[in-house]
């Protein structure tokens, strides 16, 4: 069996008198370790899609199954558990808060643990170093370059150690260069062991990726 498992899946929005299916009968499947790009035109269902992987919204109809759990069967408090050890979500626009720093930014996720100061200073170090930021530790988030907080992003999903990652066009917000380095990180994560879906407008960034996905209004392509 896969890690992922999508099944006829749907997702429609109703606004007013108008239905949007914005996702519209996917079944595909994704496995252990693997890295998917997901690419499309803006509209495509790309990010709810994510958003339903990541456990944050309810399908209309069909069925997500990670590691052979139905997530939406869960009941909604047993949701937060597998949102909390299964997933990593990265943003386009890092969701940092600027007045804390990045060491505080990092273990926001782990305030009701129950690991001892020392401990989750030892992790926050240790998490640091795998996105290449241990000497910015103590800085403000608003002291650093987009890249660099895109890379506490990334460190702040990884904290829970979640064995998958979910990046909605990570790198939307940043130039061509500080983008490479960022997919060199998401490489490096995905051979330590993590499965990544990642969102891109970029398809030169397909290359990073073993297979890339392409939705349009809500459905497969090729
Ligand atoms: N919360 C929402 N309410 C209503 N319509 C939505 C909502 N979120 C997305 N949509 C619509 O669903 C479709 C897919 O959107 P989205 O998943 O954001 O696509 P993408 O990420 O590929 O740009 C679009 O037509 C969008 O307008
Ligand atoms: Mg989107």
């Amino acid at each position: 069996m896969s890690l992922i498992e999508i099944n006829n899946l749907i997702k429609k929005y109703n606004t007013g008198n108008e239905t949007v299916l914005a996702v519209n009968d996917l079944s595909f499947s994704i496995e252990q370790n693997e890295f998917v790009t997901l690419l499309g035109q803006s509209g495509s269902g790309k990010s709810t899609l994510l958003t339903m992987l990541g456990g944050l919204a309810k399908p209309t109809s069909g069925k997500i199954v990670v590691d052979n759990i139905d997530v939406y069967e869960l009941p909604s408090k047993t949701i937060a558990d597998y949102r909390r050890e299964y997933i990593g979500f990265v943003f386009q626009s890092f969701q940092l808060i600027p007045y804390l720093t990045v060491e505080e930014n990092i273990s926001l996720p782990l305030s009701i643990s129950d690991l001892t100061n020392q401990e989750q200073k030892q992790l926050v170090k240790l998490i640091l170093e795998k996105v290449h930021l241990e000497k910015k530790a103590k800085r403000l988030i608003n002291e650093l370059s987009g890249g660099e907080q895109q890379r506490v992003a990334i460190a702040r999903a990884l904290i829970n150690d979640p064995i998958i990652i979910l990046a909605d066009e990570p790198t939307g917000n940043l130039d061509c260069k500080t983008s490479e380095d960022i997919m060199k990180i998401f490489c490096e994560l995905n051979n330590d062991g993590k499965t990544i879906v990642m969102v891109t407008h970029n398809t030169a960034f397909k290359k990073y990726s073993h297979r890339s996905i392409e939705l349009s209004d809500g459905r497969l392509i090729n």
